[in-house]
């Protein structure tokens, strides 16, 4: 299979596919502008970073790469459902794309760019995830459906690299009213940027132009742009939950925080008979 991809998708000097020490097969992606890699299990991004900088993504020393499990860190994608199955405990949570195999569908090198086309079929639904990977790292989950209507809910759950999580400063998501997972409330917008004290589990309600993760003491800032979401999630586990993790290291918690671009119940996506929809996102580092 290895053989295979590397026959069909690799690209000189741009990507390339291997096995990661779990096994698993891992394309890895190196340019004059950008590093990155993505596995095929979960058409999961796992790291992201301009050329000699500091990585964007975390991704924790304890993840399992197993498949039917999740990768903890990079940009596990949630889908269709987002947390627990509303009705069925017996289903796992985050949905069921993120802890299968998807298909690479095409890769191609503009010279400062390198995009990679991912698919999974899901039921009547169609999943075609585009991965642009360059100055800024670009991810857009189409879904199509072949089916009656329906809707789904997603996430592109981005766990952010930051140097202290207790100095950083999330800005673009002050004028929007959120409900706190931690006590099932719904909190009025605050006014202030975000800044984390205490575990924060939150999804914020209302579609945001940009956001900025504005991080002093590795001095950048990372840009985040989500198209066509209309939620967005901000979580960090802290201290208790982080022990309660067995795939994160307990004292990983203060070096992480997600930004997760969305679209989550009551803003679930309704698709028609034959319809798509797009989520997006392009993450860049301020410079
Ligand atoms: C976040 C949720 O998106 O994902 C949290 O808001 C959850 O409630 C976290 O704990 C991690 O989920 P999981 O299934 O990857 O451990």
């Amino acid at each position: 299979m290895l053989d295979q991809l590397n026959a069909e998708f690799a690209i000189d000097d741009a990507i390339h596919f291997e096995k990661h020490s779990s096994g698993l097969i891992q394309g890895k992606i190196a340019t004059e502008v950008c590093q990155g890699s993505f596995f095929l299990l979960g058409g999961h991004v796992a790291e992201y970073g301009l050329k000699d900088k500091r990585p964007i993504l975390f991704l924790s020393d304890e993840a399992n790469y197993e498949i039917g499990k999740a990768i903890r860190g990079g940009v596990p994608i949630c889908f269709p459902w987002f947390g627990p199955h509303k009705t069925d405990d017996s289903q796992p949570a985050h949905g069921l794309v993120r802890t299968e195999e998807w298909n690479v569908q095409s890769t191609s090198f503009d010279g400062q760019s390198v995009s990679i086309a991912l698919g999974f079929q899901l039921g009547q639904l169609n999943l075609n995830y585009k991965i642009e990977f360059g100055p800024a790292l670009s991810m857009a989950l189409e879904v199509a459906n072949s089916g009656p209507a329906t809707t789904y809910e997603l996430a592109l759950h981005t766990y952010f690299s930051v140097s202290d999580v207790t100095q950083v400063q999330i800005g673009g998501l002050e004028s929007v009213d959120f409900l706190d997972q931690l006590t099932g409330e719904t909190q009025m917008a605050s006014g202030q940027p975000i800044q984390f004290t205490e575990e924060t589990d939150r999804i914020y309600h209302g579609a945001v132009k940009s956001l900025e993760l504005v991080d002093p003491g590795w001095q950048r800032t990372i840009l985040v742009e989500p198209i066509n979401s209309q939620s967005t999630v901000v979580w960090n586990p802290w201290v208790a939950k982080a022990k309660r993790m067995p795939d994160f290291g307990d004292q990983e918690y203060p070096h992480m925080c997600c930004i997760e671009t969305a679209n989550i119940s009551p803003n679930q996506v309704a698709l028609d008979s034959g319809a798509s929809h797009t989520t997006s996102v392009v993450i860049r580092e301020q410079t």
